[in-house]
């Protein structure tokens, strides 16, 4: 890379609004679809209340966070308040009675990084993740939530660039690319550091809500209602944001030293995070700052491989939009 790039936006990006808008529409998921997930969870409380009744079930990530496209998978945190849990007997005691209670595939996942119990239940088609006491997870997801009520074009941009990242093969952390989660925050970010910001920092703002879970305190402004029209002075469609956040990532990051912190709502720099070198699998070759557990890089599982698989898809996508005939179907072109 011997020279950035500048590229200025097409004059006619404006024939993608209407495309764009199809693809996210189609995307979103129906109320039938919601009310299932919330069968299926009143159904997991029932049967997890009688053999643990002080314990609570709360969604979290793509089904509670309003990023998740339509048949996804659920996912649920069983919070329970007992210091000396162990993790791995508790799920499998958890599969054994799901298990009786005739869900089907009921598993135990007790190594995985996030031990797990899944299972699908057959009277709603719905498969689902139970974990217990991720609390982190409840309460970002929670983040997400309130930054999609500012700006509708948060999940305009977020549903298209998830569709991308899952067609072209950029989904996927065992592979060293980046979780849902992670690209979610990209788009946070990039919408703050729009100018004008189409998002604030909530977490900049004076705290409306507060809660402490495993030491990390987690506090912003979450009246988010209050905020409805803080974007509207800038004008930036769909189809421009799309052609911006490729074009971002493509050529105008600096991967070298910078990080980006929806925190903030501003970039800042590897040396102040000491991210820049390699510690333990931690790599740092593209760094994205979690909200509120701010030693922890979402860019982690990225390697020296997998950084030029997703910087090849960047700029891809990003020429795509310059000079593609039709990129609302070339962009999601199956790898
Ligand atoms: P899809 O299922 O792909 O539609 O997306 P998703 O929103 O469910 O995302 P993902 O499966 O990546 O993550 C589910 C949830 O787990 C996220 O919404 C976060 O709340 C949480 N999560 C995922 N990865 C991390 C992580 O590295 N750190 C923390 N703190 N939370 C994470
Ligand atoms: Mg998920």
């Amino acid at each position: 890379r011997m020279m950035k790039r500048q590229m200025e936006c097409p004059r006619d990006i404006e024939r993608l609004n209407g495309p764009f808008l199809a693809i996210y529409q189609s995307l979103i998921p129906l109320e039938e679809e919601k009310a299932k997930q919330k069968q299926l969870l009143t159904l997991l409380e029932n049967i997890v209340s009688k053999e643990w009744p002080e314990a609570q079930l709360y969604l979290y990530g793509s089904c509670a966070n309003s990023f998740g496209v339509s048949k996804s998978d659920i996912d649920v945190c069983l919070a329970i308040d007992d210091a000396d849990i162990n993790k791995s007997e508790f799920l499998l005691k958890l599969a054994d009675i799901l298990q009786s209670d005739n869900l089907q595939n009921v598993q135990a996942l007790t190594r995985a990084r996030v031990p797990i119990v899944k299972l699908m239940d057959p009277t709603t088609g719905i498969s689902c993740d139970i974990c217990i006491n991720n609390v982190l997870a409840v309460v970002n997801t929670k983040l997400l939530r309130d930054y999609a009520e500012i700006d509708v074009r948060l999940r305009q941009l977020a549903f298209i660039v998830k569709h991308w990242a899952k067609s072209r093969g950029v989904n996927e952390t065992y592979q060293g690319t980046l979780s849902s989660y992670a690209y979610v925050l990209m788009c946070i970010h990039f919408l703050q550091i729009r100018r004008p910001a189409i998002l604030p920092s909530l977490q900049e703002m004076g705290c409306t809500y507060s809660v402490i879970i495993d030491d990390v305190k987690c506090s912003y402004f979450d009246q988010v209602e209050k905020l409805r029209g803080f974007g509207s002075r800038n004008k930036e469609t769909i189809a421009q944001l799309v052609w911006a956040f490729f074009n971002y990532w493509a050529y105008r990051h600096d991967y070298a030293s910078d990080v980006i912190s929806v925190r903030t709502g501003s970039i800042i720099s590897k040396r102040e995070k000491d991210w820049t070198r390699r510690i333990g699998n931690d790599r740092h070759l593209i760094c994205i700052e979690d909200p509120f557990e701010v030693s922890h890089d979402l860019g982690r599982v990225v390697d020296k491989h997998s950084i030029r698989v997703l910087r090849e898809e960047f700029e891809r996508a990003a020429s795509i939009m310059q000079y593609d005939p039709n990129p609302c179907v070339t962009l999601f072109e199956p790898y």
